[in-house]
């Protein structure tokens, strides 16, 4: 996910207007189109919590479109959501069975796409392999964390980093392991 420098996803209101900064770097490397296009070509399915599945609703509802694709998309959540695409599935109950039976043998790379709670939810559960982490060129002191109540600590190896000249520094880590807190 992209977060501010303080650690936030989103505002509490969950608003992300803050994504769009103002920021030069000028050692940074362009984000190209063509590059961002090939990379999500990669991933062959999502995951994602109910509340960032509504941020999408909201976003496609303003014209700012589906941001998946025609990629399978499974949101998380013990509610009654509209399912707005063919693509779009729901998803309630144990996620390291669901993650591990289901989505695995039949996926390659799995993109958990937010927020918070799922995000440390997926760690908590020892199912995530990386954990890609953007940092904006900003701070807004609130919000929603990038994991909500992590309950362990996680060893992590950091295996790429890069700046980009809108100010964007993209962080990728390997998971190493779960410790679990005395
Ligand atoms: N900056 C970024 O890159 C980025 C990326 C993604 C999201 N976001 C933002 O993050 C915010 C949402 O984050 P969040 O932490 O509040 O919520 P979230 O992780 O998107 O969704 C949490 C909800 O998903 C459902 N859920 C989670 N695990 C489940 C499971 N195992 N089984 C069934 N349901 C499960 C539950 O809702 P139910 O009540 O529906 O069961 C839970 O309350 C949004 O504002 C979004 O825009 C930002």
């Amino acid at each position: 996910m992209a977060a501010s420098l303080d650690g936030f996803i989103a505002r509490k209101d969950g608003r992300v207007d803050w994504l769009e900064t103002s920021d030069e770097f000028a050692d940074g490397d362009a984000m190209e189109p063509g590059l961002v296009a090939a990379f999500l070509e990669t991933i062959d399915c999502y995951v994602m919590g109910s509340r960032t599945y509504e941020t999408a609703l909201r976003f496609e509802a303003l014209g700012l479109g589906w941001s998946y694709g025609d990629k399978p998309t499974f949101v998380l959540t013990s509610r009654d959501l509209p399912r707005v695409r063919d693509t779009i599935e729901f998803h309630s109950g144990d996620l390291a069975q669901f993650v591990n039976a289901r989505l695995r043998p039949a996926f390659r790379t799995i993109w958990f796409v937010g927020g918070g709670v799922v995000s440390a939810e997926c760690l908590r559960l020892g199912l995530a392999d990386e954990i890609r982490y953007s940092i904006l060129p900003i701070l807004i002191g609130d919000g929603i964390p990038f994991f909500e109540k992590l309950d362990r600590d996680i060893a992590l190896h950091l295996a790429q980093v890069q700046a980009y000249n809108n100010g964007v520094v993209e962080l990728r880590y390997e998971v190493r392991e779960c410790n679990r807190r005395t």
